[in-house]
Order: C-alpha cells, then structure tokens, then sequence
C-alpha cells in the first residue's frame, strides 16, 4: 500500500469533511449526487465503494438505493471510522466497511454490480492495476462510475486551478488541516492524471464501454460511467 498517501489521508481525515464542503462550495454534494443519480439502478444492487473515505458517497448511494449493500473500502482506517458515524443506523447491517487497498481488494470475481470511485482513482498508484482490479470485480453487465479532477481542459477549469487550486486549496489546507502538503497533493495529482478523454481510451483498452463521460461545474470535476463488456474480452 502507498504508506505516504495512507498517512496523508489518516492525518487530514477530522477536517476533510469540512473542507471539501468549504473548498468546493458545498458543489461536492451535487457532484456525488449526480455521479450515484447516474448508476444504473438494480434490485439488491451490490456496491463496492472504491477509496470510500469518510462515507460521502456510500451514503448518498445507501439513500438513492435503500436496498443496496455496499463493500466500502479505504486504507485509512480513520477515514472509515469517521465515516461510520454519518451512515444512518437502520443501514449498518447493509455496509460492510474494509480497510485495505483498492489495487488488490480480496473480494470474489462478479462479484458488484457497480463499482464506483469518488476522488480516489486519481490517488492509485497504477491505473491498469486497478481497472483490472475493478473489471475483476464487476458481474456481467457491471457498471463503473468514477468522480474525478481531470486536469482542466476548458477555460473555466484552467483559470480555476492557476488560481484558486494553485494558491487558496493549499493555504486553507494548511490553514484548517494543518496539511498544506495534502492539498497540494490535491493540486498536483489532478495535474499530472490522466485527461478525461485519455480515461476513456484507457477504460476502453480495459474492456469497458464508456456509456457516459462528462464535465460537471464548467469542468472542474468529472463524470464518467462505463460498463463492463463481454466477459470474454481478453
Ligand atoms: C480524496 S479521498 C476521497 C474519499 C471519498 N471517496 C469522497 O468522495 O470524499 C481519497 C481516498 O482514497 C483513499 N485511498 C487512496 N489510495 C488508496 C488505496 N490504494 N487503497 C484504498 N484507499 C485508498 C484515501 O485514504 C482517501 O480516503
């Protein structure tokens, strides 16, 4: 596992609630919203919530899809922990909560519906591994949706990160989280991912129809949705 990242989320986990709220405008919300508005919907849907943190999304998932169960995963433990207290209690026995790596999760072949990944793939170290990882995962038929801070391709983003992620993320980072480096990971990781349109061509060659990909918020996040082709890929 990448101890470096590990820590930096175990150190920045009491605050990264709050400051997602704060640095987005409350918009990280919407953007789960609509990622998990996205996910095909299935009865007994099985989830996995890939680099889950804190809960945002299983919850947002859990209240979308009262009847789904959801495999939640994150190597910081502390960031479940804290998760834990906002999953409503009449849906504990539906969310089992893993602490471990998304690049090599243990769960069985088939074995989700939908896999989904908010702001986490871009922390992996090895993004063949982990979409084999996630192809593994997935039954046939399996959907991915993934969130992610593509690195800016419209004039809004790009302004947005020279200026506001470039200076202001990381000086609240340090500020209220006393991590100003965990911020700037925030800043730099986004830079040097993938561009969105490079994903597609990666799930692509990782037996994945991309059935829907956009930008949300004049393109500072994006959305993506693929669903896993015949079994039979490789
Ligand atoms: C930016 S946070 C996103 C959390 C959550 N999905 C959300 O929407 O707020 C990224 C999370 O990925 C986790 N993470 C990073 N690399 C990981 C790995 N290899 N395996 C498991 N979790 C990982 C971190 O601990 C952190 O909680």
């Amino acid at each position: 596992m990448g101890t470096d990242i590990q820590q930096l989320f175990t150190q920045i986990a009491p605050t990264y609630d709050k400051l997602n709220r704060w640095l987005s405008f409350s918009r990280d919300r919407q953007w789960r919203a609509k990622a998990i508005a996205a996910a095909t919907a299935k009865l007994e849907m099985r989830v996995v919530d890939l680099c889950a943190g804190t809960l945002d999304l299983t919850v947002a998932c859990l209240k979308r899809f009262p009847h789904a169960r959801i495999t939640a995963i994150d190597f910081s433990q502390r960031m479940l922990d804290l998760g834990l207290k906002k999953v409503p209690h009449v849906f504990h026995a539906q969310t089992d909560l893993r602490c471990g790596d998304a690049l090599a999760t243990g769960l069985p072949d088939r074995s989700a519906d939908c896999v989904m990944c908010a702001f986490g793939m871009r922390n992996l170290a090895d993004q063949h591994r982990a979409l084999a990882e996630i192809r593994r995962l997935l039954a046939p038929e399996g959907e991915f949706v993934m969130l992610e801070f593509f690195p800016p391709e419209t004039r809004l983003a790009r302004l947005f990160a020279k200026t506001y992620g470039r200076f202001v993320i990381p000086a609240l980072g340090g500020l209220i989280a006393k991590n100003r480096a965990a911020y700037e990971h925030l800043r730099d990781s986004t830079a040097s991912f993938y561009p969105l349109s490079a994903y597609r061509a990666l799930l692509a060659q990782h037996g994945f129809i991309v059935t829907r990909a956009e930008y949300l918020s004049g393109g500072i996040c994006g959305l993506i949705v693929a669903r896993k082709s015949d079994d039979n890929f490789f």
